[in-house]
């Protein structure tokens, strides 16, 4: 029995807290700040190895100049896979891929249909979820995956057929991923990103953040590739994506971020590539990376980005909420009046209901808190029981939830 009767962990002669234990804790420290020091020595190397196949490394970000797909050997692409693999794992994070998309006629079909959806979701009431510009600084289109389809299908059909995109992403994550899309167009004038990591951590506030293991705080990184097709040229003073090379490496990142000094130095050091439209830009969802200013007279800097999903984000079965939460209700209910919010009904909550937010509808689901993420079920759950919803509430406001988190 490792645990004494009041509680007390069985300390094992070491000392963590006045009490001695030879265990590491598996948290980091929301009261101790990461060293920047650390942080400064890991993201102000140069490249340490070459990678053979990159046309050339600028300011650290390899870029490779792709050829036709159909000309490569399955040797050869895996040869740009390993490249990319260790880019993004060991390397600066970060890589361009030029010419991702040759045809631009394409993209200006896809651009009129985003310009159609823009002007369809404008004249829409309503509050828009953009986790960073202020309202009018950029348009924005979430789930341009599925809406680009359903308004354009042919150019969907072509712009989705371009075999680049399976062979970037499952360099890092493998087979069977998802591939989800967010069209970003800034405009003159816009202000620059504060410097952030991206999803999933990144989507956290710092105390949700903070109670991830250390371990898990590195996995995240696996779990998502981030990709960006520019739509348009994105020249230097159009404020292309900041990049801090290496800083993927950091294992604290997820804690140092939202810290200034952390954010002082990224400012300092960043780094940007100019990009051409149908240019691609890829890169670790840890990196430290922020949208640049917009300092041109009259780019519309526009990218589709892409967030590629690891097959390994979902559960082996389906949980359907609805039925469960309808046939419990009422004997939860029983017990939160009995014994308020005890450990019980707190982990009945945890159970049945889903505790992540995602994947939802960031149209009809927009982030009020500066978590940036909206509400869960299980957040919905114990509202209801600290309001003395009836079951019928409870579940009219869950199947909205259900109904909102719709594509
Ligand atoms: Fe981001």
């Amino acid at each position: 029995m490792p645990f004494l009767t009041n509680g007390t962990p069985n300390t094992n002669g070491h000392t963590n807290g006045g009490k001695t234990t030879p265990v590491a804790p598996r948290l980091f420290s929301a009261d101790r700040p990461p060293s920047l020091e650390e942080f400064k020595k890991l993201t102000t190397q140069s490249t340490p190895i070459q990678y053979p196949l990159a046309s050339e490394i600028t300011a650290n970000v390899p870029i490779y100049e792709l050829p036709d797909y159909s000309s490569l050997s399955p040797q050869q692409r895996s040869a740009l896979q390993d490249e990319w693999y260790h880019i993004l794992l060991s390397g600066p994070g970060v890589f361009v891929t030029k010419g991702l998309y040759r045809d631009t006629s394409l993209l200006d079909t896809v651009n009129d249909v985003y310009a159609k959806i823009i002007d369809e979701e404008k004249k829409l009431a309503g509050k828009r979820g953009d986790h960073f510009a202020g309202s009018g600084a950029n348009d924005r289109i979430w789930n341009s995956f599925s809406k680009h389809c359903l308004k354009g299908p042919e150019s969907f059909l072509e712009y989705y057929s371009n075999p680049w995109l399976p062979l970037i992403s499952s360099a890092w994550l493998g087979p069977h991923h998802r591939l989800t899309a967010q069209v970003n167009i800034v405009k003159p004038g816009a202000k620059a990103q504060i410097s952030h990591r991206d999803y999933h951590i990144g989507f956290q506030d710092n105390e949700s953040c903070a109670k991830f293991p250390k371990a898990l705080q590195v996995a995240s990184q696996f779990l998502t590739l981030q990709g960006a097709v520019a739509h348009s040229d994105m020249p230097l003073e159009s404020g292309p994506t900041r990049l801090l090379p290496f800083s993927q490496t950091f294992e604290e990142g997820y804690m140092a971020y939202r810290i200034p000094e952390f954010q002082n130095f990224f400012l300092e050091k960043h780094v940007s590539t100019p990009l051409d439209k149908g240019d691609g830009l890829f890169f670790n969802p840890a990196l430290f990376h922020a949208a640049g200013q917009n300092d041109s007279a009259d780019v519309l800097r526009s990218a589709n980005l892409l967030q590629i999903s690891s097959a390994f984000g979902k559960p082996m079965e389906m949980i359907d909420t609805y039925p469960l939460i309808e046939a419990t209700w009422a004997g939860l209910v029983d017990t939160y009046k009995k014994n308020g919010l005890s450990d019980e009904v707190r982990t009945f909550v945890a159970n049945v209901a889903e505790g992540y937010p995602f994947p939802t509808n960031l149209d009809r689901r927009v982030p009020e808190t500066a978590g940036m993420a909206p509400e869960s079920e299980q957040d919905l759950l114990i509202k209801g029981l600290e309001n003395g919803w009836a079951k019928e509430k409870l579940l009219a406001e869950l199947q909205k939830m259900k109904d909102d988190s719709r594509a």
